[in-house]
């Protein structure tokens, strides 16, 4: 799809990789509509339209949709990127912490989901990208709560895919390995450095996984750093 006009909604925009992205669709000429809790001070763009909304709550999110459509008739992207980690002991792990995670991580996407549906199978064209994690892909020692979020999300994400294809909607689910982001401020011991991915990386790849001809999709998009510990000494 040609990014230039296209309307493109993306779910936690104050840093990372979904401010990344929004500044890189922002550059191909898309108008983004960013939804979160908190806006980054120093990224303003006449193209870009922040809405005050927390994912976790279906009310917020329908408001912040119905506020879109109103200036919108089509909306032709979906990125559900908000989401966050608590890493730690199973049986260390407070419930608050549990249900943040999965009110965010997935509630969340699946309340954006229903809002932009409808009207993406009635048009015939749409593209939601679901942000999972390489934590969808294997299960790792004291991230057991993040992985069930992002393992939920995967299935979501393939079954949504076979259930929508034939209506024209895409549905990409994107597996990033380490990215340097403020993601890691609730897991102790794990330090953000420079051979993680950068949010850019994650968000390019997705930027052209959006720009690909109608009749080609990106199911998954599996993306890391070719060398996590730096080159071998
Ligand atoms: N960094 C990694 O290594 C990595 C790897 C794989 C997957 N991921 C996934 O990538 C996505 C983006 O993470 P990131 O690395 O960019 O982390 P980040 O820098 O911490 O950014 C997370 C974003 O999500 C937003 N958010 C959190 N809870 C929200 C809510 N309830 N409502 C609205 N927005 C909310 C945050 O906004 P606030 O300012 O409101 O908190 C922030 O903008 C997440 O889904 C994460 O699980 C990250």
């Amino acid at each position: 799809m040609e990014l230039n006009n296209k309307t493109i909604v993306i779910t936690g925009v104050s840093k990372g990789i979904g401010l990344a992205l929004a500044k890189q669709l922002i550059a191909k000429g898309a108008i983004v509509f960013g939804l979160g809790r908190n806006q980054a001070e120093d990224f303003k763009h006449p193209n870009f339209h922040f809405i005050n909304c927390d994912v976790r709550n279906s009310q917020s999110v329908q408001t912040s949709f119905t506020k879109i459509y109103e200036t919108k008739t089509e909306i032709h992207g979906l990125i559900n990127n908000a989401g966050l980690g608590y890493f730690g002991y199973l049986e260390d792990m407070p419930e608050s912490q549990w249900d943040e995670m999965f009110q965010t991580n997935i509630n969340g996407m699946f309340y954006c989901i229903k809002q932009v549906l409808p009207q993406m199978k009635k048009d015939g064209f749409g593209h939601i990208i679901n942000i999972a994690s390489t934590a969808a892909l294997e299960g790792m020692a004291m991230v057991s709560g993040y992985c069930a979020t992002k393992w939920a999300v995967k299935g979501l994400s393939e079954s949504l895919f076979k259930e929508v294809r034939d209506f024209g909607v895409k549905v990409t689910c994107v597996y990033p390995g380490s990215t340097k982001t403020d993601f890691f401020r609730n897991s102790p011991g794990i330090q953000p450095h420079d051979y993680m991915l950068m949010p850019e990386d994650v968000a390019l790849l997705m930027v052209q996984a959006l720009e690909m001809p109608q009749n080609i999709h990106t199911v998954n998009l599996e993306i890391r750093p070719l060398q996590v510990r730096g080159p071998k000494k």
